[in-house]
């Protein structure tokens, strides 16, 4: 299965600077081995869909709604996002979990959404330092998949999942390669128990990765790719990591 490296620009960039991005990105990318794609702010899917139709860069949102329709004031819909071409949406980042009391409920219900539009999400998963410090890893992200996999049933097989755990976010501490690993173990046999296919599924860890660490994550049995924050913010460190995926 080949590799995928995501980009998650969170709530940073504007017009001018994407496309400075975007651009640099595109003239050293070369033929990826692996799958590359940019999760954006929602308004600026449309620049990406303009930037990077035909090249080897997918792209995406970072949210969808719950709800497919109707009178959802401020919210964006999976056939929305389809309109402008998305490969993926990212769902249940823990940062929405903790800033927009999103369950693990509401999750599944977005990550259905997505899938019901074509659309592939990546279904974060990942405890805080407490709950690894109380020994509840584990179970924390086996509750938060079973969700996901309750709800989809027979199209697990169609989802993206992302280990992050939520102190490897933007603290520069990252999960060594081993407790990575670890997890990505557990999610995997989860999935296979729950899925007809379950070598489609690509599990992918986020957190403090970036050009220095990347490979040694990467070359994990269970480490599909990685799911980027900072360092999709920077062309060369971004493209250093879609080459450690090659
Ligand atoms: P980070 O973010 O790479 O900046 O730690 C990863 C993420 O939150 O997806």
């Amino acid at each position: 299965m080949k590799k995928l490296i995501a980009g998650n620009w969170k709530m940073n960039g504007d017009l001018a600077s994407n496309e400075a991005l975007v651009k640099a990105m595109l003239a050293d990318i070369g033929t990826p081995s692996c799958n590359v794609a940019l999760c954006s702010p929602a308004l600026y899917l449309g620049q990406l869909q303009s930037l990077l139709k035909g090249s080897p860069i997918a792209w995406g949102s970072q949210d969808v709604s719950a709800q497919e329709k109707g009178a959802f004031t401020g919210e964006i819909s999976a056939t929305m996002l389809r309109d402008f071409e998305c490969r993926y949406a990212i769902v249940g980042h823990s940062e929405r979990r903790q800033y927009h009391g999103e369950t693990d409920e509401a999750v599944a219900t977005k990550a259905q959404r997505a899938l019901n539009a074509g659309i592939t999400p990546i279904v974060c998963v990942g405890e805080t330092l407490a709950q690894r410090e109380a020994n509840e890893t584990e179970a924390v992200v086996k509750r938060q998949l079973a969700a996901v996999i309750h709800a989809v049933g027979h199209c697990i097989s169609e989802i993206v999942v992302a280990y992050e755990p939520v102190w490897a976010i933007g603290t520069g501490k990252t999960a060594t390669p081993e407790q990575a690993q670890q997890v990505h173990a557990v999610l995997r046999a989860q999935i296979a128990a729950a899925s007809e296919h379950p070598e489609r599924v690509q599990i992918l860890y986020g957190g403090s990765m970036n050009a220095a660490n990347a490979a040694s994550l990467l070359s994990q049995p269970d480490i599909d790719g990685g799911l980027i924050g900072g360092a999709s913010l920077k062309a060369a460190d971004f493209l250093q990591i879609v080459r450690a995926a090659g």
